[in-house]
């Protein structure tokens, strides 16, 4: 690896495993200065021990307090200047319209929606001490089009709100140099999505793809390194789909 995130400081939600893991460990790489952060503490400790460069803190995303106990240990970790937040963490459940209760469908708003906005407003001061600042947040295919065979009533709320959400923020933040993006990965390999691999659904996956393979985290770690770096920027506002060709037909 190169060090093209070098001398910056990052915050990386959801960095217990996936997506969210991949980028921690991959920034780090680059020569960025890493606080993971996570709801699942050994899995965090596992981090850890696995690159002893990245720093970790537990807290639950979704609620006003755990986004303040991120903000405090990143302005003690940073010197309260903080270049890179990306907002990773997510729950998700799926179900069918009818049977999708409203206690899962709150779960996943909130861990969807809730999780970003409440980690952004905690870490915006810190931000915008960076005058060069990027927030990265996750959309997904699924915030473009319905997937066939996916129930996905609730995520397709939480990652379209995600999706304008980032728009938003890129306009609040343009006069203090706080750029926003949306990465919009299409079916990605994870620990979370390894449950649907066996299933009829892939064959729906696989049909949309133009290029012949699965998603992996490396893939959007590579895009994640690109919109944390100063090479993106002019890049703001946008919504990126890596997706193997999945939503562009
Ligand atoms: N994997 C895909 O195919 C895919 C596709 C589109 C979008 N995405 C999005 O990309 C991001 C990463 O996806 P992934 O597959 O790696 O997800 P994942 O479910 O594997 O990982 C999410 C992480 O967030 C953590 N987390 C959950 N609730 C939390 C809370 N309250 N506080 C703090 N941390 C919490 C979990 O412990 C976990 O480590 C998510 O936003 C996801 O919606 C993923």
């Amino acid at each position: 690896m190169s060090e093209r995130l070098k001398g910056k400081r990052a915050i990386v939600t959801g960095a217990g495993r996936g997506i969210g893991r991949k980028i921690a460990l991959m920034y780090a790489s680059e020569g960025c200065e890493v606080l993971a952060c996570d709801i699942d503490g050994a899995a965090l400790r596992k981090l850890a021990d696995h690159d002893p460069m990245i720093a970790v803190q537990k807290a639950d995303l979704t609620t006003e307090d755990g986004a303040a106990t991120l903000a405090v240990s990143a302005a003690g970790r940073f010197a309260g200047v903080v270049d890179i937040l990306v907002n990773a963490a997510a729950i998700v459940r799926f179900a069918p319209i009818k049977e999708m209760t409203y206690g899962d469908w709150k779960t996943t708003t909130s861990g969807e929606i809730d999780s970003v906005f409440l980690v952004t407003r905690a870490m915006w001061p810190l931000l915008e001490r960076s005058g060069r600042a990027s927030i990265i947040n996750f959309s997904s295919a699924n915030a473009h089009v319905a997937l066939k065979g996916l129930p996905a009533i609730a995520h397709t709320a939480g990652k379209g709100a995600v999706m304008a959400m980032t728009r938003q923020m890129a306009m609040e933040g343009g006069p203090s140099g706080i750029r926003a993006n949306s990465i919009a990965p299409g079916f990605t390999v994870t620990e979370e999505t390894e449950q649907h691999l066996d299933t009829p659904l892939m064959v729906n996956v696989r049909e949309k793809l133009m290029v012949d393979r699965l998603g992996t985290s490396e893939d959007i770690g590579y895009l994640a390194i690109y919109l944390g770096s100063d090479e993106s920027g002019y890049v703001t506002g946008a919504d990126i789909c890596i997706d193997g060709g999945a939503t562009a037909w």
